[in-house]
């Protein structure tokens, strides 16, 4: 076994970083990658069974939930609810947060902001979908955390993750001290360190934008798509355009290769589609933890301050040199909506 490293193995080396509460994080966390595992399995088989496809309901923001987006939630909240650790799980595919009242769970002072399956329009054709997950610790001090406790601005994240269940499967963290990334092996059922200390190239020539939207994008977006789009062998220009769909898989790409991921404003969406506390947040976290930068356009993402659960935003996010040209694009031309 020598030189192969455990995803618990790692998290117990690197106990010693965390600032308080040593233990609890760690056991948050395995809880998190044991869950990962198990909704693992059921991507990987989804087209063997009948988990495929709509499940016929919605979710608090009208968007249709496929059968395995509730089978990953229902596995999250459960692997979290019985880890005790965590007293509240907020999730995309739920109204309202889920306080956990167990009888472990007394004296939890986590918050999770997840979404657990992302991506889920790629499920029925085979493409690479993942999970989000965002940790951050409770403010208050007694009785039952509070709506409160989960509207914390992103630069108050603990911790945050994504899973990728991709051509192979890996989940990549980040506790505030750079970013380290695991490939499972299904041989043994364990994530083993494969990617430690991910680094982003501070500049690349890959964008990620759904590009079939370009007559509703802001002024300032359209700008920087012609830009990256023009003949420079200077900046390796034109740069080339990847647009998977799955945030996450986009995100992972482009912290490899260098890249910029956009999704910005547009007409029918004014504040953004991705929400803030379950994909913008965590994925800023970790981006910037791995030298990128994360923007709406104008501002920092990590420094938005949260008025409600499933707030969106737009979000400019990858090689710090791409972002900066982008704002740059943005300030000129175009102006900032708040809302
Ligand atoms: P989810 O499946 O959790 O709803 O997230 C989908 C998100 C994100 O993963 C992806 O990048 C984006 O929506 C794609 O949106 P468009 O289809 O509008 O491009
Ligand atoms: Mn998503
Ligand atoms: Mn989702």
């Amino acid at each position: 076994m020598s030189g192969i490293k455990t995803l618990g193995q790692f998290i117990i080396e690197k106990q010693a970083d965390f600032s308080y509460a040593k233990g609890e994080l760690s056991r948050l966390l395995r809880d998190i990658g044991i869950a990962a595992k198990i909704v693992n399995r059921e991507v990987n088989k989804a087209g063997l069974v009948d988990i495929l496809g709509d499940a016929g309901t919605v979710n608090i923001q009208g968007e249709g939930q496929k059968k395995l987006d509730i089978f990953a939630n229902t596995q999250f909240i459960s692997a979290l609810t019985s880890g005790g650790e965590c007293c509240i799980v907020a999730t995309e595919e739920e109204d309202d947060f889920v306080p956990i009242d167990s009888p472990v769970s007394k004296n939890a002072k986590y918050i999770v902001c997840i979404d657990p399956l992302d991506g889920s329009s790629n499920i029925d054709v085979n493409v690479a979908v993942g999970t989000i997950f965002s940790i951050y610790r409770r403010k208050s001090v007694e009785g039952m955390a509070t709506l409160d406790d989960v509207l914390q601005k992103g630069t108050e994240q603990v911790a945050a993750g994504y899973v990728i269940y991709g051509s192979s499967t890996m989940l990549v963290y980040t506790t505030g001290k750079g970013v380290n990334g695991f490939t499972l092996d299904p041989s043994i059922g364990e994530f083993c360190l494969s990617h430690p200390d991910m680094k982003m190239p501070s500049d690349g020539s890959i964008y990620s934008i759904n590009e079939g939207n370009y007559v509703h994008f802001p002024e300032g977006v359209k700008k920087y798509i012609k830009y990256a789009q023009v003949h420079d062998a200077a900046s390796n220009r034109p740069y080339t355009s990847r647009y998977i769909g799955s945030m996450v898989a986009d995100i992972h790409r482009n912290l490899i290769k260098g890249g910029i991921y956009i999704y910005p404003t547009t007409a029918s969406s004014p504040n953004g589609k991705l929400r803030l506390l379950y994909e913008c947040n965590p994925m800023a976290f970790i981006i910037e933890q791995a030298g990128g930068t994360a923007s709406d356009g104008f501002k920092r993402i990590l420094d938005i301050e949260p008025v409600e659960l499933h707030q969106r935003t737009s979000i400019f996010i990858g090689s710090e040199k791409m972002v900066r040209m982008a704002e740059e694009m943005m300030a000129k031309y175009t102006a900032p909506v708040y809302n």
